[in-house]
């Protein structure tokens, strides 16, 4: 099969298309044929080896498509379903192996393509707003890089949950679709913290996914006992903190949290992907695809990931 191969860390280039054996499905494992990749930030980690992988490696773990086989043992998923999974081992790839247990069946009402585009970040997007704060109706939100794939599904989410966003961008075409995904009001990053506590007095919640840029805003933006929901780094990380800031903030939280941790049962898997679909099937929640590539262009999906040209999801078509 055609897959994306790397055989040592760096930039976009060591990201190369080549011919690689048929994975085999394991114990309790499934194989799938893909129908399309997603590219996360996690990938741009694992290529540049921040994240640890060991190498050679084909990339991605994120993915949909039809299962062509499986493993024994794997009794409730057959032949022929189609399953999307963020846990693929090298989604770069026509045909990708994941364990039986971490794909989630994709319903009748939500092609593949989508299936693989929202599975990542639309859980993510699900923890921060049901679980690592549950947003309530009339909760105002602030949301960084609010076009991004994070963010535009964050900003339906709270918009689904009865909440305001304000969300920051940096350009007019961003700004753009972050109100067409409902953000009620949309900043530059220029002096955001001042303006949101013009506007609100503070708000309960920053989900911030950018990192070093906003991190020092994002806390200024947070009213008494407000929580900072720092999920990512895209900008590049935050350096360490004295908790003193939390205590003269105004006793605020502070969490870095990491998906694993929210769908580590597969109970709680299957909860957030079946409102997922659900919302998709019923027309609540539309996915952004802002970028479609072939495999042989992974290494241009990352250059523009990385260079903020993006918005909404960005996949690889096998
Ligand atoms: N913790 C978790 O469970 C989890 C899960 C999924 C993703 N994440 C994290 O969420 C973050 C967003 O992921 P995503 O895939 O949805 O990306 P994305 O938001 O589509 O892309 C990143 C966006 O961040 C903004 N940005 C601001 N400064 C930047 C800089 N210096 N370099 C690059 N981008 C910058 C840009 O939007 P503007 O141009 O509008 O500023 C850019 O488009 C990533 O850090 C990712 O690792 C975390």
């Amino acid at each position: 099969m055609r897959a994306i191969q790397m055989t040592e860390h760096g930039g976009p280039d060591v990201l190369r298309l080549t011919d690689a054996p048929d994975p085999q499905p394991g114990p309790g494992e499934v194989a799938v044929e893909l129908a399309a990749a997603g590219v996360n930030f996690r990938d741009v980690y694992e290529r540049q080896g921040v994240y640890p992988k060991e190498l050679p490696a084909v990339p991605g773990a994120e993915g949909a498509g039809r299962v062509t086989a499986v493993g024994d043992g794997v009794t409730d998923v057959r032949v022929g379903d189609v399953v999307a999974s963020a846990e693929f081992r090298g989604a770069y790839a026509e045909r990708a192996v994941a364990p039986a247990d971490r794909v989630v069946p994709v319903p009748d009402g939500v092609a593949p393509d989508l299936a693989a585009a929202v599975l990542l970040q639309g859980l993510t997007a699900h923890y921060l707003t049901h679980s690592t704060y549950e947003i309530k109706p009339g909760d105002t939100a602030l949301v960084h890089a609010a076009a991004g794939g994070m963010g535009l599904l964050l900003t339906q989410m709270i918009k689904l949950r009865g909440g305001r966003v304000i969300g920051t961008v940096s350009t007019d075409e961003k700004e753009k679709l972050a109100r067409d995904a409902g953000a009620d009001e949309v900043l530059r990053y220029d002096g955001f913290a001042d303006e949101v506590r013009r506007r609100t007095g503070g708000v309960p919640v920053v989900y911030d996914g950018v990192g070093k840029t906003t991190f020092d805003g994002s806390l200024a933006s947070l009213r008494r006992r407000g929580l900072l929901a720092l999920y990512g780094a895209a900008s590049g990380p935050v350096p360490p903190l004295d908790p003193q800031r939390l205590n003269s903030g105004g006793s605020l939280f502070l969490t870095r949290p990491t998906l694993g941790d929210y769908v580590a049962t597969r109970e709680e898997l299957l909860w957030r992907a079946d409102d997922l679909f659900g919302w998709i099937a019923s027309g609540e929640l539309s996915v952004h695809v802002g970028g479609r590539y072939p495999l042989a262009d992974t290494g241009r999906a990352h250059e523009d990931l990385e260079a903020r040209r993006t918005t909404g999801k960005l996949l690889l078509i096998p």
